[in-house]
């Protein structure tokens, strides 16, 4: 099917943009495309103070160049028992830093200053609940007995649920939905929404595991159960506010992909719009798409969706896109969605 759809400039509530060489490789996919962009701030060592966040917003700025005026990183921090409230505070108030990123230790890449059990942060949570900082978190139980697929089932329950039982005022975000019960989880929670990845709205884990294991699928939370994926684009292409865009983008070089062990992560900075507008229109629901990548997010996070416009086409494209890009270090990183891209088209108006 051909067609056309117009939409505010969308933003990213959920990407990981790393540093030095890497960061110039990929910064533009996003700057050209999104407007805001939620910077994670799992790099090593984390970004754990307002100093730090403010030092790589300035790195990213300047690897973006001037090409995309609209984009802007927004910053976060990681917390972990170092984190000083005072500096939150300030870097907050100041507008530098815009929310908190928790990690369970062990869960994912670079988490291994994150936290034992999320509710040992009560006393910040209080405190950030006061000033209105919202808490991003990585739902998924590191607990080795718990089956790999049912993780973040069991840290919603044992651990998320809990939690804003005991701060109902917190602002909290299940970043990557991965299941239907992080889908109810966040119909069923009044201050809590979700952010969906491309790769968990239009992949399985018969796509991840057959006919063998696909490192470039493999990312955390883990890619769920066809059900799990249906009950996710169900409710984001019926516009549930609750429900917004985070890419996840998450780019690792194919010599860590194809290694003894695959690093967890999926770069979809390039193509995941396209991946995304895909589903939108193949259930039929083209006219959600801009609440989904352009409006949900922002009202959550308190901002009005962008005054700028992109236009995307839908028709076989002929030119060959490309599948990866290469750092100046000489790393390679795959792209992910080539196939849904090649239907699309994204400009600017
Ligand atoms: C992310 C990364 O590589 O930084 N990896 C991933 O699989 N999603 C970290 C994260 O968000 O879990
Ligand atoms: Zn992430």
């Amino acid at each position: 099917m051909d067609l056309t759809i117009r939409i505010p400039r969308p933003d990213d509530w959920h990407v990981h943009l790393r540093d030095g060489a890497m960061l110039e490789a990929v910064v533009g996919y996003t700057a050209s495309r999104f407007r805001y962009a939620m910077i994670m701030p799992n790099l090593n060592p984390p970004i754990a103070t307002t100093e730090l966040a403010d030092r790589y917003q300035k790195r990213i700025l300047r690897a973006a160049g001037n090409q995309s005026p609209e984009f802007q990183p927004l910053m976060t921090v990681y917390c972990s028992t170092n984190l000083d409230q005072d500096d939150l505070i300030r870097g907050h108030e100041a507008g530098i830093v815009k929310a908190v990123k928790y990690y369970p230790a062990g869960a994912t890449t670079n988490s291994d200053h994150g936290g034992d059990n999320i509710l040992n942060f009560i006393d910040l949570f209080e405190t950030m609940a006061d000033q209105k900082i919202p808490l991003l978190v990585h739902a998924e139980s590191t607990n080795p007995e718990i089956d790999l697929f049912d993780r973040e089932a069991a840290f919603l329950e044992q651990e998320l649920h809990p939690l804003c039982e005991q701060v109902p005022n917190l602002q909290v975000t299940v970043e990557h939905v991965s299941t239907s019960v992080g889908v109810d989880f966040a119909l069923a929670h009044q201050r809590v929404a979700a952010s969906v990845t491309p790769h968990h709205l239009s992949r399985n884990s018969s796509d991840l595991m057959a006919p063998e294991f696909d490192p470039d699928l493999f990312c955390k939370p883990i890619i769920n159960s066809e059900a799990d994926r249906q009950a996710i684009v169900s409710v984001v292409t019926s516009g549930n506010p609750s429900f917004f865009l985070g890419t996840d983008s998450a780019p690792h070089p194919t010599s860590e992909k194809y290694g003894e062990e695959a690093k967890a992560g999926i770069f979809n900075a390039a193509y995941g719009l396209e991946v995304v507008a895909e589903i939108f229109a193949k259930e039929n629901r083209i006219e959600h798409f801009s609440s989904f990548a352009s409006k949900n997010g922002a009202a959550f996070y308190g901002y009005e969706p962008s005054q700028d416009e992109l236009l995307l086409t839908r028709k076989q494209v002929d030119v060959e896109l490309a599948s990866t890009l290469s750092t100046r270090d000489g790393d390679k990183v795959v792209l992910f969605g080539r196939d849904e891209a090649s239907h699309w088209t994204v400009s600017p108006i």
